[in-house]
């Protein structure tokens, strides 16, 4: 065969392919799109495109957050279809809708009644009980208590001392090693800080076990649900049972003991309904595991990246740190109580504005619970809602030079705080947040006046999922300062 044929035949065969491969894409969207068009409504969903059928446009999404452009899955749809806010796609195997601009965020958040909970997957292996999983009553039941528990003022002064003194040792440990993996450190703090405050528990071999059962578990919370050997969701759902043994045996130990226990697990044993009710041990097991889950390596990441951004930018170090010396003046050597956290205005900017460039949770997800009409379109029963928390956040109509850490951008009284929803919004908002910001306000605290650290790899690539993270951990140097 000549070169010629053996080019007109790849050429025929590369067509064939495409045609295929886009009369398949348009099958989907025409698959998905049919029984809305046939129900007479007339009304239209939001621009966008499906990709393949059951993938979707996964592939698209990994791929702008493996590069380091997370933006960019978001800004091609703005670019294409303009800046409306709402977009169709299908991600986690069903179709989908993006919502990005701060006012739809507001709507899909604060409207509860039209939009449930709707993590792929993730009653499943969380629990059907947990905060995360359950609507209505006892989904508000169940924040009350979280909120008494973790957030109340009262509930915050407890925490306090222990707080306090868990960050104190586990900085000292720091600086004796040297040389430190900040992702391990700051993971490994914020899950003694749990275990303490949640469960009264000490470090130990029994605690080392739960974290790695934890670490299994949460590898595992976002994958696809299938239950083979080997499977990130196998190893998450084991996990996650011998999570709630290990809680059941914590539970039968309290029924019985003599101690008086003075923690989180204490307050939800002790809650009441009106009727005079406790939580279940299943309702109990279900909401520790959504607790731990939901305030670990969240809380973590955000103390890791405040600790890399102010390395990166001595300058506003060298202000939080003049800050916490003044407060550390006016305290000496007792533990931080929580009206000093008043004085820590700085402080609050530097979180904030942590909080706005990293995205620890870069997008929630819905499912809707009835037809809802929103601004021209027709959001359709069952479909997910993705509220996508990071695009506003990264958009420089809200905030000017967005890829930028600049912590003074909260020195102004006009900043848009519509557009800023590092802890979601509405029903569902985090219930850790004060407790998040406490834990964050705290390190920092002895981390400026204490303590000096160095970058040993600052160019580090990125890894967005399913948190952002330094892919090498982030290693510094880490000293007493002199
Ligand atoms: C900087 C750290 C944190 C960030 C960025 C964060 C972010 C969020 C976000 C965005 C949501 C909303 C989820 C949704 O609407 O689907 C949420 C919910 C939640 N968070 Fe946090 N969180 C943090 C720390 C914590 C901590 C420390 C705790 C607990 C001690 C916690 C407990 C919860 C719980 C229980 C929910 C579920 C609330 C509900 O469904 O009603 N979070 N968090």
């Amino acid at each position: 065969m000549s070169v010629q044929a053996v080019a007109i035949a790849a050429t025929a065969v590369l067509g064939v392919v495409m045609l295929a491969a886009s009369t398949w894409r348009f099958l989907n969207s025409w698959i998905i799109t049919r029984p809305l068009e046939a129900d007479g409504s007339g009304r239209k969903l939001p621009p966008g495109s499906f990709g393949w059928p059951f993938f979707g446009e996964m592939k698209e999404f990994l791929q702008c957050f493996k590069n380091e452009k997370p933006d960019q899955f978001v800004k091609v749809r703005e670019d294409r279809y303009g800046k409306g806010g709402l977009y169709t796609t299908s991600m986690f195997g069903v179709p989908s809708i993006m919502a990005t601009r701060p006012d739809v965020l507001k709507f899909v958040l604060k409207r509860d009644d039209l939009f449930g909970p709707g993590w792929p997957s993730l009653s499943k292996i969380m629990g059907p009980t947990a905060v995360v999983s359950v609507t209505g009553e006892l989904h508000r039941t169940l924040r009350r208590y979280l909120f008494d528990a973790i957030a109340s003022p009262e509930g915050m002064a407890k925490v306090l001392p222990r707080l306090d003194e868990t960050v104190r040792t586990v900085l000292k440990e720091w600086a004796d090693q040297g040389n430190v993996n900040i992702r391990e450190c700051t993971r490994k703090l914020t899950f003694n800080v749990i275990a303490t405050n949640f469960l009264s528990l000490k470090p130990s071999p029994e605690l080392e076990l739960m974290e790695k059962d934890y670490s299994g578990f949460m590898l595992g919370i976002r994958a696809l649900p299938i239950y083979l050997p080997g499977t990130a969701h196998y190893t998450a759902v084991n996990c996650r049972r011998r999570l709630g043994a290990r809680f059941q045996a914590l539970i039968n130990t309290r029924r019985v003991s003599e101690e008086c226990y003075s923690d989180f697990l204490q307050s939800l044993m002790e809650a009441r309904d009106p009727a005079g009710m406790p939580l279940t041990d299943e309702q109990l097991k279900d909401n520790l595991v959504a607790l731990m889950l939901a305030g670990y390596e969240s809380s973590a990441y955000t103390m890791m990246w405040t600790l890399i951004l102010l390395a990166k930018h001595p300058q506003c170090l060298t202000k939080l740190r003049e800050e916490h010396l003044h407060i550390k003046m006016r305290i000496g050597e007792r533990q931080l109580m929580l009206e000093d956290t008043k004085d820590m205005i700085y402080t609050q900017k530097v979180i904030d504005e942590t909080l706005r460039l990293v995205n620890v949770a870069p997008m929630l997800f819905r499912t809707v619970l009835q037809d809802v009409d929103f601004s021209g379109y027709r959001l359709p029963k069952g479909w997910r809602v993705m509220p996508w928390l990071r695009a506003p956040h990264m958009d420089a109509e809200y905030f000017p030079q967005p890829e930028k850490f600049i912590p003074e951008r909260w020195d102004d009284k006009n900043v848009n705080f519509e557009a800023f929803r590092p802890f979601g919004g509405g029903a569902r908002t985090c219930v850790g947040n004060k407790f998040a910001r406490l834990q964050v306000s705290v390190f920092l605290h002895h981390v400026s006046v204490g303590y000096k650290w160095a970058l040993l790899n600052p160019d580090a690539k990125v890894n967005h999922l399913p948190h952002p993270k330094p892919v090498d951990g982030g290693p510094m140097n880490f000293a007493v300062l002199a």
